[in-house]
């Protein structure tokens, strides 16, 4: 069974005459552990295509989202609200291009990698710092301690990017969409970001969808 199994997606937004689509059958499959690349011209339905796996275009009339999107063989096309919000961060997370999309501005660091983790799971208060340190560690954030207190204003670009990588990967999730995860950085930063997704994929046994540009990218991680 494939981790992921996407069939003839489509997405459409508006109604009638003002019909736009913006994903016109997709169709995929990730295995666990695997690194998929996606790519596409801009507009092409990349992002539209990694909401749907998450349950988070607008629902109709706004937006009509029809096919399948198996996850371990469960169809997510159906669920309900509550049971999405299972599935998001547990099960698949996402990393978005300007990590100021994840990153609520007002709480500390500390605090929103620890709602990730406790939206999923019961743990103590010790228990949560424990797993928001190894979370920040992974994402390789230099002095993990020093960060749980600080704002994301208080962070470089790719330190942001560290810390929603961080924030994603806190409930352990079987498979990450990382949507041109590095575009937003400068070269040298993109390739340790790049390598880190690369190391968290084998450590954690997580599959990677990777949206980019990039086919340089493609060839040496997908
Ligand atoms: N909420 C929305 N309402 C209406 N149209 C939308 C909405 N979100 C996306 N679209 C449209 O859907 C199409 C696909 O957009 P999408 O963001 O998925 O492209 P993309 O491939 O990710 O592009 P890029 O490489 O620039 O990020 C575009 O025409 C976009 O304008
Ligand atoms: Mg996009």
């Amino acid at each position: 069974m494939h981790l992921l199994e996407v069939e003839d997606l489509r997405v459409t937004f508006g109604t009638g005459d003002q019909r736009v689509p913006a994903v016109a059958g997709v169709s995929l499959t990730v295995d666990a552990g695997e690194t998929l690349a996606l790519v596409g011209e801009s507009g092409s339905g990349k992002t539209v295509t990694s909401l749907s796996l998450l349950g988070l275009n607008p629902p109709a009339p706004a937006g009509t989202t029809t096919g399948q999107i198996r996850y371990r063989g469960r169809e997510l096309t159906s669920l309900s609200r509550g049971d999405w919000r299972r599935v998001r961060g547990a099960e698949i997370a996402m990393v978005f291009q300007d990590p100021g999309a994840a990153l609520n501005p007002l709480l500390t660091i500390g605090t929103q990698v620890g709602d990730a983790v406790r939206a999923h799971e019961t743990v103590s208060k010790a228990g949560a710092r424990k797993r928001v340190l190894e979370a920040l560690d992974l994402a390789r954030l230099p002095r993990p301690e020093e960060m749980l207190g600080r704002y994301p204003h208080q962070l470089s670009g790719g330190m942001r990017q560290r810390a929603a990588i961080a924030l994603a990967i806190a409930a352990r999730p079987k498979l990450l969409i990382a949507d041109e995860p590095t575009t937003a950085l400068d070269v040298a930063v993109q390739a340790e970001i790049l390598a880190m997704l690369d190391s968290l994929r084998r450590d954690l046994g997580m599959a990677l969808l990777l949206i980019t540009h990039d086919l340089g990218v493609v060839a040496g991680h997908a």
